[in-house]
């Protein structure tokens, strides 16, 4: 019996006999051959089947095949510059088939179909090629996230998804009935984070957190993964160091691991390999007299095709703005000391300038915007007193979060990036939704 062979370890097996196991993706033939694009989850390989090589009933079954149908096929592995494939280069010269099963008519074909019944069909979706590739891609983001942090001495403690308080603003809480008490669906896991800090140092939290955004964007989701470091005793400027070590790390190790993917995504990765560290730094301030000047000069937002819209100083930004800031750099910009008003309740303001605060964006190139948000905590606890009292927080809430700041307060910093932002960004996506497997968006629940 030949070995059962994933197809992207075929070019290990050059001249041997292996066996695929997969589906069917495409079909075609001529005469005495059939050509089938068997895939495996791995990669996609051309199996070649002439006739002359299996049973009569092996090649009339092989002939009649649907796409997707599960099958075996056993043969010895070519190495031929030209075959297609995801990676190409090897195909099977096939010497006899196994049907697993002849799939019913196929919903998704090769032609080109709508959003909305791709969506509707996402369960079956997943199987072609641009949303296999974008979601190996999402996996070896994962990877590359924890291994980056296990590796600089960060400790996973994670974090409740079912919390009695909001912490980023009280407009997009999904509420939940929590034995007759209200509940929400975590929106970040920084509260908890900063308390982790004071018993492990350096934490990160890592999982789902939940928005209810009631704008339909192409950079929103209801639920998206974060995950987010905290630091103690870290500042801002230390801060923008680890997160711009940190992308690079994630941006560098996609761009080795996932070759094949990010062709099959079409992906320029000319930017992308620009991702080391340092990231070019702007202030609040700076960011708004960049925009202006394009507003006054009549500038257009790249690929939006309108003109950059004038800022008044205080605003916070919105896409067309981080658009524009982004593509006038050739790395991911950072952002920092927003309006303090635009922000979270945590911040910490400027001790000079209150009217701004210690906080840090991200934006990446390509119009992806925002991709991760953080900044300096507050540290005092009557200002953090104040600052809930100012957003109309209801104290008990927060009274365990005040006592971080009574038994011995530290500079402290952290961030969250954002899974999906990330991967659409890596792989060139226009919507977020095919940056997750099952996207929740304001329209889509669905499967
Ligand atoms: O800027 P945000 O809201 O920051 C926080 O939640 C902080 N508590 C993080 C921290 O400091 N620990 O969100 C962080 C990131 C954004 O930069 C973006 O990448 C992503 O989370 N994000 C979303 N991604 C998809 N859909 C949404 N609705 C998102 N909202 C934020
Ligand atoms: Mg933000």
């Amino acid at each position: 019996m030949a070995p059962i062979v994933s197809i992207h370890q075929l070019y290990k097996h050059v001249g041997e006999e292996v066996t695929l196991q997969g589906w069917v993706y495409n079909r075609t033939g001529k005469g005495k051959l059939q050509f089938l694009q068997v895939r495996d989850g791995t990669g996609i390989c051309q199996a070649v089947i002439f006739k002359g090589n299996v049973s009569p009933e092996e090649f009339a079954e092989a002939k009649a095949l649907g796409q997707e149908s599960s099958l075996r096929v056993t043969g010895i592995v070519k190495a031929e510059e030209r075959a297609p494939g995801v990676p190409g280069g090897y195909e099977l010269d096939v010497r006899s088939v196994e049907v697993v099963q002849a799939a019913e008519e196929y919903p998704i074909s090769p032609k080109e179909h709508g959003v909305e019944f791709l969506m509707a069909n996402r369960h079956l979706w997943l199987r072609s090629s641009r949303q296999w590739a974008a979601l190996r891609v999402r996996g070896v983001v994962i990877s590359a996230i924890r291994e980056w942090l296990d590796d600089n001495g960060y400790l996973n403690v994670d974090t409740p998804i079912l919390t009695p308080a909001a912490a980023e603003g009280t407009t997009t809480l999904f509420e939940i009935d929590y034995h007759g008490e209200p509940a929400y669906l975590a929106q970040t896991g920084q509260l908890y984070n900063e308390a982790n800090i004071f018993a492990f140092g350096k934490v990160y939290c890592f999982g789902p957190t939940f928005r209810a955004e009631k704008s339909k964007t192409r950079r929103h989701l209801q639920e998206f993964w974060m995950v987010e470091p905290e630091i103690a005793f870290c500042d801002l400027d230390e801060l923008m160091e680890i997160e711009e070590q940190f992308v690079s790390h994630i941006v560098q190790r996609c761009l080795r691991e996932c070759r094949a993917e990010l062709a099959v995504l079409e992906r320029d990765t000319t930017l992308l390999e620009n991702v080391t560290p340092s990231f070019p730094r702007i202030h609040y301030d700076e960011a708004v007299e960049m925009i202006n000047a394009a507003a006054a000069q009549g500038l257009l937002v790249p690929g939006y095709d309108e003109p950059v819209p004038a800022i008044e100083w205080g605003e916070d930004f919105g896409s067309p703005h981080e658009t524009y800031l982004a593509a006038q750099f050739e790395k991911p910009v950072f952002v920092h000391h927003y309006p303090t008003r635009v922000k979270a309740f945590y911040m910490e303001p400027e001790p000079d300038r209150p009217e701004v605060c210690r906080s840090v964006d991200l934006l990446a190139p390509e119009g992806y915007g925002e991709i991760t948000g953080g900044s300096e905590r507050m540290s005092d606890p009557a200002k953090l007193l104040a600052a809930i009292d100012q957003h109309d927080l209801p104290r008990e809430a927060y009274d365990w979060y005040l006592d971080l700041r009574r038994y011995g307060s530290v500079v402290h910093s952290g961030f969250g990036l954002g899974v999906e932002r990330t991967v659409a960004w890596i792989c060139g996506l226009d919507h977020l939704r095919e940056a997750t497997a099952f996207p929740r968006t304001l329209t889509t629940m669905r499967p």
